[in-house]
């Protein structure tokens, strides 16, 4: 039994996530730590919500609130959301935590400490009306290119052209309008990561076997040009952390906060400490100091590809440079993108399913197996409303689902509810039991490397093996001929579902619940060796006929919703 720290990249606060989203971390890191569970390890899976930025304040603008108040009530929704896909985070967290406030701050006093944080002067733009400096995108004017009259101070979004705010003609306030600007100086603070090039390129280069798209991203940042530039790590924003060292002031700092990817992957840690305030008894320590426990625990992030250089190099120069003993991460998994009907998932456009969407129309099982059989990985790939029917209509409905549904009623009519007493095993079970052996071999090793993709093809197979078991075994024939026979055969069937229960929960956590009720079995231990999980239902045990466990989705449901989703959304 080994211990595994687990994280998904920490969704932003604005809005409701898509599938796309889901897909690229979440729901992997789900799969991977109900595997792991299941497999008897020590599991702490982890997730937050992301709340700092101009995203957040501008999305609260929008809706009319308070920033605090927008980012509570959107941290319900999500945690709603999550939990209605069966998201089993042993915390999930906010990165406005006071524990993140307090770990942020103490970085940052370790790095400065370390010399690894450079105060920068620079000349902004204050707005006399706002009170304040104006970030970038905060400030509007005429684009000098192209004449387009809302361009943004960091682009412009009609010509594309990057910009900055004083290439503006008439500038003015994206919060009031004010024009009364003015260019002041002001001081914010770096991160000298560019020192950190030899360290990060050597612990990037010991990791062998880290998947080829989280390394050679990794490593074009490192080492193409300006990739490791310093970094700022603060802004003049009002909703944040409070740019500090430790617990002291920074003088000349007041009022400015840390940039969001700052302090976005601090609140890893910093959850495990809001895990351990939940309940008494809870070390969070032991997950993230190596001089207290954590250094056999095996840590593995999941994230999308565009936040591979965040998590290989920004996040662990903050951690190499505290100089301090936090775990490092051992594995990364990222994804491509999943694309949506032809086009991009895209929040800002509305366009593609959103996570509340998909849950009104089906339960998170269907989406599940869709999303994770296939998953972006090896490159992008797309959903579409047919391939979505065909595989909830084969792999859920007719293979696993009709497998169930034909064991329980045909033994429920010849014999009860009731494992039924007799017979031995032949040629044909002991050839079963040989193939189910070598697939679930290959579904743990595929399953242990986490591919996600060759798991489910895995999966499947071994499903597909048991209906073809029952298929030439014939239990509806046999029973006429010679009914011990028949009666091995079912009680070999039904233990199949207990065993597909097992197997499958980690994809399918619902369904394999109520397999297992039906089987009326709380023996969730896995098939170490199968002859012997085959038999872990007695002759004699009760069960009983679940309902059909998945609907197939008719045409007219298909081209509904692919009408309903073809727009944007609101
Ligand atoms: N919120 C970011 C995104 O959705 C991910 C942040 S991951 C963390 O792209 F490391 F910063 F926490
Ligand atoms: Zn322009």
């Amino acid at each position: 039994m080994a211990r595994h720290l687990i994280t998904s990249a920490i969704p932003y606060i604005n809005g409701i996530k898509h599938l796309g989203n889901l897909v690229g971390s979440q729901l992997p890191a789900d799969l991977y730590a109900r595997y792991l569970r299941g497999r008897g390890h020590e599991v702490l899976f982890l997730c937050a919500t992301d709340e700092h930025g101009t995203p957040a304040e501008l999305a609260a603008a929008k809706a009319g609130k308070p920033v605090a108040e927008y980012c509570a009530e959107m941290w319900e929704v999500q945690d709603k959301l999550g939990k209605g896909f069966r998201l089993s985070f042993d915390h999930f967290g906010r990165s406005s935590s006071p524990q993140n406030h307090a770990l942020t701050q103490h970085f940052a006093g370790r790095l400065a400490e370390a010399g690894l944080i450079e105060e920068v002067s620079e000349s902004q733009v204050y707005s006399n009306a706002d009170g304040r400096f104006l970030p970038d995108r905060y400030i509007e004017g005429t684009c000098p290119n192209c004449g387009y009259d809302k361009a943004r101070g960091d682009q412009c979004e009609n010509c594309t052209k990057q910009l900055d705010p004083t290439d503006l003609i008439d500038p003015r306030s994206a919060i009031s309008g004010s024009t009364d600007l003015e260019v002041r100086a002001t001081k914010h603070l770096y991160l000298k990561q560019s020192q950190m090039r030899d360290e990060l390129n050597a612990w990037i280069d010991g990791k062998k076997d880290w998947p080829i798209l989280t390394t050679s991203i990794a490593k074009k940042w490192l080492n193409d040009g300006d990739g490791l530039q310093d970094r700022g790590i603060t802004r003049d924003l009002d909703w944040g952390i409070p740019v500090k060292r430790g617990d002291e002031d920074w003088p000349g700092m007041e009022g400015k906060v840390f940039y969001v990817w700052f302090d976005a992957p601090i609140e890893y840690i910093a959850c495990a400490g809001e895990w351990a305030e939940a309940a008494s008894g809870r070390d969070w320590e032991r997950w993230w100091r190596t001089d207290k426990g954590a250094e056999d625990v095996r840590y593995t992030q999941f994230m999308g590809k565009d936040n591979v250089p965040f998590h290989t190099l920004s996040f662990p120069a903050t951690i190499l440079g505290s100089g301090e003993p936090w775990k490092l991460v051992d594995y990364i998994k990222s994804f491509n993108y999943l694309n949506y009907d032809g086009g991009q998932f895209s929040t800002s456009q509305g366009r593609g399913i959103f996570m509340d969407q998909a849950l009104e129309i089906l339960p998170s099982d269907y989406w599940r197996w869709w999303l994770l059989s296939h998953a972006p990985e090896s490159s992008d790939s797309e959903f579409t409303w047919e391939n979505f029917q065909t595989s909830v209509n084969k792999d859920l409905a007719d293979v696993l689902g009709n497998f169930v549904s034909r064991v329980t009623k045909f033994c429920r009519s010849k014999f009860g509810e009731v494992v039924p007493e007799g017979g031995t095993y032949g040629a044909q079970e002991e050839a079963l039991i040989a193939d189910l052996t070598t697939r679930l071999r290959a579904y743990e090793g595929h399953m242990e490397a986490i591919e996600v993709r060759k798991s489910a093809t895995e999966l499947r197979a071994i499903w597909v093996a048991g209906n073809e078991y029952l298929q030439s075994a014939a239990p509806w024939a046999t029973f006429k001929e010679d009914p011990e026979r028949a009666t091995m055969q079912v009680r070999l069937a039904l233990n199949l579902i207990r065993f597909y229960a097992v197997l499958s929960a980690p994809f399918i956590p619902d369904a394999a619940a109520r397999m297992l009720s039906a089987m009326n079995t709380l023996d969730t231990s896995w098939p170490d060796d199968v002859a012997e999980a085959l038999s872990a239902l007695a002759a004699g045990h009760d069960f009983s006929v679940p309902d059909v466990l998945f609907a197939k989705i008719s045409d007219e449901d298909r081209e509904a919703w692919e009408a309903r989703f073809a727009g944007v959304r609101r």
